[in-house]
């Protein structure tokens, strides 16, 4: 069905803004440039196999991993497209080890700062499985005729803006929240415009899946591996065997789960004793999202967007799901 009559994402920006008379047009600005990179990232991320953007840049991130080509280009597109506008004053991404500050642009100073994850899902990049790019918006506590400071970027995640993630999937999806719900849009790849495609997005009540890594088992806390086998019991009237699912990517896990309902876990183990995933890049943004759909979302004790982050790369276990499912798991972590 053609969908030429639908609402663009720029156009709900603007009718989101609208609501706010106060509002100066900056935040829808900023949401703006990052769809226009999202774009380009996107485009680089469908034609990968024919030009010279698959494998690795042959040296090692700040997280100790192998950069990826695509992790690199995809960081720099955000970053341009940031700088370019003044609405940012700075930039803290996976891919960087400290944050970057931006030049005032027509010595307007920026009010927000934005963290990233360019590239989620980099084992997947060059096996043409679903990736993604996750944000994070705050609003700068510096002074504004400063630039930015380590404390605009170290806010617990209940001080979000904004947050969002773009799923290259079998379609391109942007889904964010300006902490008013949740609203998905889907890249026309004829027209270049994402369109509202799945207005006020809810996360089932329940559900019947779970994802995590369980090749990791031996290492789980044993609440985790109790809550594991709860999810593999025979219960027809629960609908258990619930069933597993993981790609290895946490954008597309999430997606799918929010939209089908389900707990995702990246429980802490012996050699990665707070977990793998970013709390800045990957678990708060998650986590606001999740909440504002109606989930939760817990580090196994205290509400994500409670942690007081205490350094960029910091990171966190992350449990984040249907309710029913979640409070399921928190009493079992609980009880062990
Ligand atoms: P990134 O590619 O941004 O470094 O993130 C990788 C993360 C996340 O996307 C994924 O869910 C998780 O790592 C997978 O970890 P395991 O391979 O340990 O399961
Ligand atoms: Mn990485
Ligand atoms: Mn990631
Ligand atoms: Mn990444």
């Amino acid at each position: 069905m053609e969908c030429v009559a639908g609402t663009t994402l720029g156009e709900f920006i603007i009718r989101q803004q609208s609501a706010f008379p106060d509002a100066t047009g900056e935040l829808s600005t900023l949401l703006s440039s990052l769809q226009r990179a999202a774009r380009v990232v996107n485009r680089e991320i469908n034609r990968a196999g024919i030009s010279d953007v698959l494998g690795s840049m042959e040296q090692l991130n700040v997280q100790g991993e192998e950069q990826q080509k695509l992790d690199w280009f995809a960081n720099e597109r955000f970053k341009e497209a940031l700088a370019a506008r003044g609405e940012v004053c700075g930039l803290a991404s996976e891919e960087e080890e400290g944050f970057v500050s931006f030049s005032p642009v027509n010595t307007r100073p920026g009010k927000y700062v934005v963290l990233i994850d360019p590239l989620d899902g980099s084992s997947n990049i060059d096996v043409n499985i679903s990736i993604g790019t996750i944000f994070s918006i705050y609003r700068r506590v510096s002074p504004l005729d400063g630039p930015a400071q380590l404390e605009d970027f170290l806010q617990p995640g209940c001080k979000q803006v904004a947050a969002g993630y773009i799923i290259y999937g079998s379609s391109t999806m942007l889904v964010y929240s300006t902490g008013q719900g949740v609203n998905g849009f889907t890249l026309d790849p004829s027209l270049g415009s994402f369109f509202l495609s799945h207005p006020n997005m809810r996360i089932p009540e329940r559900g019947r899946i779970y994802s995590i890594n369980e090749g990791n088992y031996q290492d789980f806390p044993t609440g985790v591996k109790r809550f594991i086998k709860h999810c593999q019991e025979d219960s027809p009237e629960q609908g258990r065997p619930y069933s597993s699912r993981y790609i290895g990517s946490l954008v597309a896990d999430f997606h799918r789960n929010l939209i089908k309902g389900g707990i995702y876990l990246y429980p802490p183990g012996t050699n990665l004793p707070d977990g793998k995933l970013r709390l800045l890049y990957e678990a708060n943004p998650l986590a606001f999202l999740m909440e504002q759909a109606g989930g939760l979302a817990t580090d196994g004790s205290t509400p994500l967007l409670q942690l007081q982050p205490r350094t960029l790369h910091q990171r966190t276990p992350c449990y984040l799901g249907s309710r029913y499912l979640m409070l399921q798991l928190m009493k079992t972590l609980v009880e062990a």
